[in-house]
């Protein structure tokens, strides 16, 4: 199990933010940007991957969380296992590719040898090493903690007082919703992975994951030249469309209560196809819902969500942002398929090229906004950042999810507020 490094937060979080403003250096600080490594990604729980990207036993991907590598891998007993990407012998990294598939892992420096469930199984001349060396003391390294949910898989490193369903609370059911769009109820991410570099810090994506306020702005251009991204299109001041703040960190662009007004047969959410040129996906979820289901589930769509901190259910892409430096990250986006709608999912791919590809519509705006983003609050004045956009206008549920306009910061509000909490508890604890 990982033992706690010795960094505990230094800044003062309480002031830098407050409820209508931030302060310019959480997005510049190198000392803020390591104690977010290591408060929120390796003390909290961050996701690394998908089940269906490891299918078979010896499938393996390598993630990052925080500052570490971790390999995901599928052992002979079906099971999913988190290990450090770490030799125990002198340390060597033993994956260097992204994904693959091995029999067994086996080190490059001196070949130690591990089995898929991380035990030690061969080295080279074992006899010269002291008789109290064990083998089943030199396996891989796993994560202290690992959990699913939906097939979505969450690691916390060090741990802490959270199960991983407390940690995700309400935003469960956008989960569930992005599921429930599957016949099956299973989703597949196997078209693989694009891999964006962002001259920006990691939490300007994730406010702008579930930012409504600046599409119309940002995105003129693609709302001009291609009129089947129909959410970006419709994300005007005078929507319906809200905005919600689910606690936790977790927020989401509510569409589905714009589809269901709209009350058309077109599904707005694939860009307005008519439902008649998905025969195979509409069959298929009419024989797993029934008729009256399917529809609704079909009209509401899929979550448009941001899981903190590093997950986003990006209607039918899933992004995840790795932070690199407090200037630098990377966006890494993959379209969702739906186990059982084939006709659907190139259509999907389609999509998901055009706006999230290396020539994408979607996604070099919102890179340029944060790079400009990023080169700004690099000055020193104004020192804030506001924002108060719809602040104390906001419907509290009675389960404690926050509605409001969609133009409105609440969901950026949502995540500082559950960072400040995250970032200054630590700190407090520690004194
Ligand atoms: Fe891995 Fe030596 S560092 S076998």
């Amino acid at each position: 199990m990982a033992t706690a490094p010795d960094i505990r937060p230094t800044v003062d979080y309480r002031h830098l933010v407050q409820d209508g403003r931030l302060h310019g250096s959480l997005y510049t600080s190198p000392q803020i940007f390591a104690e977010e490594m290591e408060q929120i990604f390796h003390r909290g729980w961050s996701f690394v991957a998908h089940d269906s990207e490891i299918p078979n036993s010896g499938d393996f991907v390598v993630r990052r969380v925080g500052t570490q590598s971790l390999i995901a891998l599928r052992g002979k007993d079906g099971e999913v296992r988190v290990f450090y990407n770490r030799c125990p012998h002198r340390g060597a990294t033993l994956c260097q590719t992204a994904s693959g598939h091995r029999s067994r892992i086996t080190c490059p420096y001196h070949a130690w040898t591990f089995a898929l469930d991380g035990r030690l199984i061969g080295l080279p001349d074992e006899g010269a090493y002291p008789p109290d060396f064990s083998k089943a003391d030199a396996g891989l390294t796993p994560v202290a903690r690992m959990d699913s949910y939906g097939g979505f898989i969450f690691v916390n490193l060090i741990p802490n007082q959270l199960t991983l369903r407390e940690h995700l609370g309400h935003a469960t059911e956008l989960i569930d919703a992005l599921l429930g769009l599957s016949p099956t109820g299973r989703i597949q991410l196997t078209a693989g992975w694009m891999k964006h570099k962002m001259r920006s810090n990691w939490k300007m994506i994730v406010e702008n994951q579930v930012d409504g306020y600046h599409a119309p702005m940002v995105h003129g251009s693609l709302i001009t030249a291609n009129r089947t991204f129909a959410t970006v299109r419709d994300r005007k001041p005078t929507s319906p469309t809200r905005v919600r703040d689910f606690g936790m960190g977790h927020s989401d662009i509510d569409h589905a209560s714009d589809y269901r007004a709209a009350g058309d047969r077109l599904f707005r959410w694939t860009g307005g196809i008519d439902p008649e040129r998905l025969p195979v996906y509409v069959k298929a979820m009419d024989d797993a819902y029934g008729p009256e289901d399917a529809r609704r589930r079909l009209i509401e769509g899929p979550p448009h969500s941001m899981l903190f901190p590093n997950l986003s259910l990006a209607e039918m892409n899933i992004m995840v942002i790795e932070p690199v430096s407090p200037q630098h990250s990377i966006q890494y986006t993959i379209p969702v398929f739906l186990e059982g709608a084939d006709d659907l999912n190139a259509r999907t791919l389609r999509r998901c090229e055009g706006a999230m590809g290396p020539a994408g519509m979607l996604i070099a705006d919102d890179a340029e906004i944060g790079e400009l983003t990023q080169m700004g609050v690099a000055n020193l004045e104004p020192e804030w950042i506001i924002l108060s956009r719809g602040l104390g206008k906001e419907e509290v549920l009675a389960n404690g999810v926050k509605l409001a306009g969609l133009m409105d910061e609440t969901s950026q509000r949502g995540f500082w507020s559950h960072y400040r909490e995250v970032m200054a508890a630590s700190q407090e604890a520690s004194q």
